[in-house]
């Protein structure tokens, strides 16, 4: 599908972004070995999403859709899954095939997973190797390491693991693995990541300790469902934070966001590049901290981001490069390496897509520059099928003159269900 985007003159008012994609990843796994019913509210009922509930019920745990935002897991406990006898599918769910293992690894029988064509070139040896040292049974089909992954489940023994690159993804299946092991897991990040696994266990009574950067479960424990209230995705806000930021005479609210430190780096990189962005209403619901957002539209100047900052903003450096190239002087990035192996080479992505649009931009293995600000044109652009780049162009359409069309735009779906029609609520012209 294409989308066509021309330049818009404001955007005004309140809106509401779908459920965090990262936390209803995990209350469903989690949910699923669980003792007893999960109640979830607020659910995002996206493809990336829908992945893992169709893996889990191929693996025999029901879950009713109650509405499209509410669900109920009646969990089987920590061994009650089933075989599912077929492959399970995880579209192109990152989240769904590096988390899933760890909880199928412990279990008396077989599974294969895969993934469509971007997830079967991404690296998975990040949780085979850890794994394999817990004495799983997990090989990849090729000798790169992709999927298909094939695991032979049996007996587990804890671990202490220290990991190179900081992921939620290889954090959160080692963490699972480590609730179906003998004795303690425990993983050490040099850099803390997203910690919604480690939040959602303890709301629901398993004991976890965490000490910093370091996170042990013992293994054996069960834990009960609970009652799941998934707050608005930051990382979904972000693109219209930032369209809000770029266009003239804007100013919105974004409510019931979801504002955990370890996911909010682009919000402190905007503040330092002097953006008029307000968090206001902050609280604690389900053990996750919740604001609403005030952005107004406002004069940028140049960012950096490197080092400690980058897990905090991973999943933002598409629609970041968007600002910068509006943004005065030179925005850096660097040590972002990770993402070549999201769901397309973002850095590649990033830099063709802008160029075309008349930004001054350069491309550094781990990252890239790009000189600010330009005023941008209107392209013919390429999603590469990854949905954060297909919304980010999309914002940069709306800052650029002429028509701006964006080719396999339905990807958006995998985070952002409804995107289209949340933008054109906020605008007048109603022209994407
Ligand atoms: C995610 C973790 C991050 C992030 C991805 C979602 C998660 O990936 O980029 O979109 O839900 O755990 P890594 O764990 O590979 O950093």
């Amino acid at each position: 599908m294409e989308l066509k985007v021309s330049k818009v003159s404001a955007l005004k008012g309140t809106i509401e972004v779908p459920g965090d994609k990262s936390i209803s990843h995990r209350t469903l796994i989690l949910g699923a070995i669980a003792e007893g019913e999960t109640r979830i509210s607020g659910f995002l009922s996206s493809n990336d999403c829908l992945s893992t509930l169709n893996c889990l019920m191929s693996l025999g745990v029901e879950i009713e859709r109650l509405n499209s935002t509410n669900l109920l897991v009646k969990g089987v406990g920590l061994r009650g899954l089933k075989e599912a006898g077929k492959v399970l599918d995880a579209g192109n769910s990152g989240t769904t095939i590096r988390i899933l293992p760890g909880i199928l690894v412990g279990q008396n029988f077989s599974s294969v997973l895969t993934g469509d064509s971007s997830l079967r070139r991404r690296p998975m040896n990040r949780i085979i190797e850890p794994l394999r040292l817990m004495g799983a049974d997990i090989w990849a089909t090729d000798e790169k390491n992709h999927a298909p992954i094939a695991i032979k489940g049996g007996p587990l023994k804890g671990i202490l693991y220290e990991t190179s690159i900081p992921s939620a993804q290889v954090k959160s299946c080692i963490l699972l693995a480590g609730l179906l092991a003998d004795g303690k897991t425990c993983l050490k990040e040099k850099v803390k990541s997203r910690d919604h696994t480690e939040r959602l266990l303890k709301f629901l009574g398993a004991s976890i300790e965490v000490n910093d950067n370091k996170v042990c479960v013992q293994g054996g424990q069960k834990f009960s469902g609970g009652k799941i209230k998934i707050p608005g995705d930051f990382s979904s806000a972000s693109f219209l934070m930032a369209a809000a930021l770029l266009i003239k005479d804007s100013e919105i609210i974004i409510k019931d966001v979801g504002v955990n430190s370890t996911r909010t780096g682009f919000l402190n990189v905007l503040l330092e590049m002097g953006a008029d962005i307000d968090v206001f209403n902050e609280r604690m619901i389900s053990g996750e901290p919740w604001a609403d957002i005030w952005v107004r539209t406002s004069k940028l100047k140049a960012g950096a981001v490197a080092g400690d900052v980058i897990p905090k903003i991973v999943d933002e450096l598409p629609i970041l490069s968007v600002v910068a190239t509006q943004a005065k002087g030179t925005t850096i990035v660097r040590g972002a390496r990770e993402l070549r192996v999201k769901e397309t080479d973002r850095i590649k992505a990033i830099c063709s897509e802008l160029k075309k649009m008349g930004a001054n931009i350069e491309e550094f293995e781990d990252g890239f520059a790009i000189h600010g600000p330009s005023s941008l044109k209107s392209a013919q652009c390429f999603s590469f099928g990854d949905h954060r780049m297909a919304m980010a162009l999309t914002v940069a359409g709306m800052c650029a003159g002429g028509v701006t069309t964006i080719q396999d735009s339905e990807c958006i779906d995998v985070s952002f269900p409804g995107f289209k029609e949340v933008l054109n609520s906020l605008i007048k012209e109603k022209v994407i």
